[in-house]
């Protein structure tokens, strides 16, 4: 065990006191980890969508004061009582998806969504309702069972999953959300077969990961739909055939987007992906689809209160909207094999790590997300 092991751990965090703020980069105090809890030494995180979402104060479920992050891998520094599937010094993953292997939903084979801990997780505590971090002589909120943007964080040990050291762990933490959501999406939750007419909409490091697995499975034409059309390029190197910026479709053929998929793909693809959170956009995604076995898949996060539409005879003529987290991967059964994947030159990861910070840093990493530029900015968690 390691000298700090059963000790409070005191590090610097990057703690969100409220909503619309930047983040403060301070000190935190970290508990050691309780019966069935692990903790990790973040050595890298991704920044997502999903934390700036909860950081704008949009998310309705969203509470301050919290230590965000979910895509991040480390070292384990220490393990409480009973922990069996992880030991200290294992290279691991943060899983803000768990997976129990007990509940219903694990049990099912039908789903990667885990029930066991739903309602601590949502409410931003360890499944004992308390919380692992203090600040300014407070409990900071823990966010989506992992609180990555810290240089230790606390998780249950079925929110953590070991995987290889051979894989550096500013690529491992990729996987953590946006690599595998897509790439999953594509290998576990679609039906891709071979010769397979398939579009994705919106050309980030979710819908690009789904170009990589749409060709892993040997799609035919693959057509990426972007409104930056700087994306083109980007979608062609991950393998995409086609690329469409959706408002010259419409300026220069006078044809919706979905009428253009329809007539380019002789009746409509067989599957379409949202990975924009546009409503409009799943919308379209699932009118491009062809009659009788078209399957859209909705990936984006839609901002609060919206909800989405199409004419039911859509649904009638046998078009199937359906929707994946996580891209339908159980994390600690599955995720090890995309790591695998990635070894062995079948999944690409470094080609996405466009920016990089420090966690002194961080705000900056989300100022680059906004911009169209930034496919994933990696953030170094030494300071
Ligand atoms: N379901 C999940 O488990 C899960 C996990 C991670 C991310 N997400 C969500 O997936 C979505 C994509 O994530 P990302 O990291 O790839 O985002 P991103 O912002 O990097 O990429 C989105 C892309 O969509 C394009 N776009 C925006 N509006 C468009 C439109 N109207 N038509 C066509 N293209 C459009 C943008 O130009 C951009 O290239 C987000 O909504 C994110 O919140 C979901
Ligand atoms: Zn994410
Ligand atoms: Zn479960």
């Amino acid at each position: 065990m390691a000298s700090t092991a059963g000790k409070t751990i005191t590090c610097k965090a990057a703690i969100a006191w409220s909503p619309g703020e930047d983040l403060s980069v301070e000190d935190v105090q970290v508990a050691p980890p309780r019966a069935h809890e692990v903790r990790i030494k973040i050595l890298h995180t991704g920044v997502c969508h999903t934390d700036a979402y909860t950081l704008s104060g949009k998310d309705p479920e969203g509470a301050f004061p919290v230590i965000l992050g979910h895509e991040g891998a480390g070292i384990v520094e220490s393990v409480g009582e009973g922990v069996t599937s992880v030991s200290v010094g294992d290279t691991v993953v943060a899983l803000y998806t768990p997976e129990c292997q007990t509940c219903k939903f694990c049990l099912s084979g039908k789903t990667n969504l885990c029930g066991s801990i739903r309602t601590t997780q949502g409410r931003g505590v360890m499944p004992d309702g308390t919380s692992r971090f203090r600040a300014r002589g407070r409990d900071i909120l823990h966010f989506m069972g992992t609180s990555t943007f810290a240089e230790y964080t606390v998780v249950a040990d079925i929110s953590v999953v070991a995987v290889t050291p051979k894989c550096p762990t500013d690529r491992a933490c990729l996987l953590g959300c946006g690599i595998t959501t897509g790439y999953g999406a594509a290998t576990v939750v679609a039906d891709i077969r071979k010769g397979s007419n398939v579009a994705v909409f919106g050309a980030g490091c979710v819908g690009l990961s789904i170009v990589q697995g749409a060709v892993r499975n040997g799609a035919g034409r693959i057509i990426v739909v972007d409104i930056n059309k700087d994306k083109e390029e980007w979608a062609r190197r991950f393998g995409a055939t086609h690329f469409l910026d959706p408002v010259r479709v419409v300026a220069e053929s006078k044809m919706s987007i979905q009428d253009k998929l329809v007539e380019m793909t002789d009746g409509g693809c067989d599957v379409t992906f949202d990975c924009t959170g546009n409503v409009g956009v799943m919308r379209a995604a699932l009118e491009a689809c062809h009659k009788g076995w078209g399957e859209s898949i909705v990936i984006g996060v839609a901002a609060a209160g919206q909800e989405i539409s199409t004419r039911p005879f859509q649904l009638v003529t046998g078009r199937v909207w359906r929707g994946c987290a996580f891209g339908g991967v159980k994390g600690r059964s599955q995720l090890p094999d995309l790591v695998n994947d990635y070894l062995k030159g079948d999944l690409k990861v470094d080609e996405f790590i466009t920016h990089r910070e420090k966690l002194a840093n961080i705000n900056a990493a989300f100022a680059h997300m906004k911009k169209g530029d930034c496919i994933r900015c990696v953030v170094d968690m030494s300071i």
